[in-house]
């Protein structure tokens, strides 16, 4: 009576907080980000593994491009299709939906990476033990950072000599700027390494040197000073791991899940993702604390997961790279109610409704059609040019959703029409190529001209490439004179219109219509700050 009482209780607790709660409790969607080589695709695999999404080890090894293949472009579009199927993982784990958003290791395509980091609700980044925190974890680090994205560690490798885990502890704490606490600390590394002992759970786990680590033996262990850790580690790693604990406990704070949401404090774990140690713990730690999906802001108003109506925004859009399938996939993030197939719904931007017939759903990298989607799901919308990077699409609503940024873009190049018969195509294509975030245009108000701004200089083959194979038109570059492109805005009406008048020749505008300062050095930008004071000089920009 009384058990069956409780469980009414659940049920219409569960009713008061919203239809869709059950659904939205279950998800978790995350991405893994790190620096090329660290190991992000060699995690993702094994956690697809334990999520039994793959059956076996390789099946998710080309979700990248190898640094080997910078310069070849035909490399790249190869992986370009298959990073299709690899761009959104999702595996059920304990009785929870699970879905892995893919971000390009390469440096190239890192705007990419940023955009998709807007769609997840956390983020697990892979350190190499021996590289430590390298360039590309500090920028992916810090775009997490604009949106307090709680942030896991996970430092692999450990199989190999590689630094001291509280130097590395500090390194991260530094260049990352973010509070961390260890829950799991390292035995040794290299030839001399034996496991890790979970703070978290206060456990021992013991790694079999060069095994197959499907099973995991754990050793409950509440008190390190027991004598019994000699039996199983030996003296002198014993010895060592007392106190190192006692020293990493008592500098670094407990683990507080709300600190860890809120993005103040991430949790680290240790292991080996090749030898599938220390993986298992980092998935269920991730599981048992990583946000389901939360609130999302909106430029009305902020939008929460269990509105009964469907609201999301397209993050992502891939081109079908065969010239006679023009048809693109738009990535949609649901952040709100139920998505359903064939159901009319707003296309916000275009004022104008549209019916989704085959949205598609990614489990691993088998896609099917979805009949519904919920909030923390991404579905793959079949698109023949309507959507843009940063798009909503609702039930009715006019909803914008922010924080979905176009960054400073660091190369340019002028662009050239070799076949002036040709200039429309190439306008759609440029359009087209834009809205997909490729690279991002602007047009020179003095002369009109246009430039290209990329965040890495493989863009330009790729626009070029596909302009000419999919769109029938033919560009070369110029190189143009230019240190960095940022976006003017100010309150003062009469400041900006001084700071307009007197610059007007370095002025371009973005496809948004939006003012852009093109800077020609380091030196002409801090001037033009200091001589418009009332005027922002903005390096990121809301598309
Ligand atoms: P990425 O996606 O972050 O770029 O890295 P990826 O997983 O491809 O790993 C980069 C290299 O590091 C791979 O070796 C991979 O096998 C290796 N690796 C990953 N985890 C570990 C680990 O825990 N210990 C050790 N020792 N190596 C690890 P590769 O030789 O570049 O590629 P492959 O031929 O093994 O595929």
């Amino acid at each position: 009576m009384d058990e069956r009482r409780t469980r009414k209780d659940q049920i219409s607790y569960l009713c008061a907080m919203g239809k869709f709660t059950e659904q939205i409790k279950r998800r978790r969607t995350f991405g893994i980000i790190s620096h090329p080589d660290a190991g992000k695709t060699t995690l993702t695999e094994k956690l697809l593994l334990f999520g039994g999404a793959i059956q076996v080890a390789g099946a998710v090894k080309s979700n990248k491009i190898k640094k080997t293949a910078t310069s070849d472009f035909m490399e790249i579009e190869k992986q370009r299709g298959i990073s299709v199927a690899t761009s959104v993982m999702g595996f059920d784990y304990k009785g929870l939906k699970i879905n892995i958003l893919d971000t390009p290791g390469h440096k190239d395509f890192a705007e990419d990476t940023y955009r998709t980091l807007t769609a997840v609700d956390s983020a697990i980044v892979v350190i190499d033990v021996a590289k430590g925190v390298e360039e590309q974890t500090e920028k992916l680090v810090n775009v997490c950072k604009m949106r307090n994205t709680p942030i896991i560690v996970f430092i692999n490798k450990l199989d190999r000599e590689g630094k001291d885990g509280v130097d590395l502890l500090d390194e991260v704490e530094s260049k990352l700027g973010i509070n961390v606490c260890p829950l799991s600390w390292p035995i040794g590394m290299g030839q001399r390494f034996q496991g890790v002992y979970n703070i978290y759970e206060k456990n021992l786990v013991l790694f079999q040197a060069h095994g197959k680590q499907d099973s995991e033996e754990s050793i409950k262990f509440n008190d390190l000073n027991n004598s019994e850790l000699e039996d199983f580690i030996g003296e002198a790693a014993a010895k060592e791991l007392r106190e190192e604990v006692e020293t990493v406990t008592s500098v670094y704070p407990e683990f507080d899940r709300e600190e860890y949401i809120k993005g103040n404090l991430s949790p680290v774990f240790f292991g080996s993702a090749i030898n599938n140690f220390g993986v298992r713990e980092l998935l269920d730690c991730f599981v048992e604390i990583a946000p389901f999906p939360l609130p999302r802001i909106t430029e009305e108003r902020m939008v929460d997961p269990e509105e009964d109506k469907f609201a999301g925004f397209v993050f992502k859009i891939h081109a079908n790279i065969d010239p006679r399938h023009r048809d693109r996939i738009a990535f949609l993030r649901v952040c709100s109610g139920k998505f359903q197939r064939n159901t009319n719904y707003l296309h916000v931007r275009q004022k104008k409704k549209m019916k989704f017939s085959n949205p598609t759903s990614f489990m691993a990298a088998r896609k099917e059609v979805v009949e519904e989607a919920f909030p923390g799901d991404v579905v793959g919308l079949y698109d023949s040019g309507n959507f843009k990077i940063g798009d909503s699409v609702t039930e009715g609503e006019v909803l914008n959703f922010k924080g979905i940024p176009s960054f400073s873009p660091e190369i340019f190049r002028y662009v050239v029409n070799k076949d002036p018969m040709k200039t429309k195509q190439l306008n759609k294509g440029l359009s087209q190529l834009m809205d997909e975030g490729v690279a991002q245009l602007f047009t020179v108000q003095s002369t009109n001209r246009k430039i290209i701004g990329v965040v890495g200089a493989l863009q330009f083959d790729v626009i070029k490439y596909r302009l000419q194979h999919e769109y029938s038109a033919s560009v070369d570059y110029e190189s143009v004179n230019l240190h960095k492109a940022c976006w003017v805005k100010s309150e003062d009406e009469d400041a900006m219109k001084e700071f307009l008048l007197k610059r007007k020749r370095d002025l371009a505008k973005d496809t948004n219509d939006n003012y852009v300062f093109l800077a020609e050095s380091s030196w002409a930008l801090k001037l033009a700050q200091e001589n418009h004071p009332e005027v922002e000089f903005l390096f990121t920009s809301d598309v």
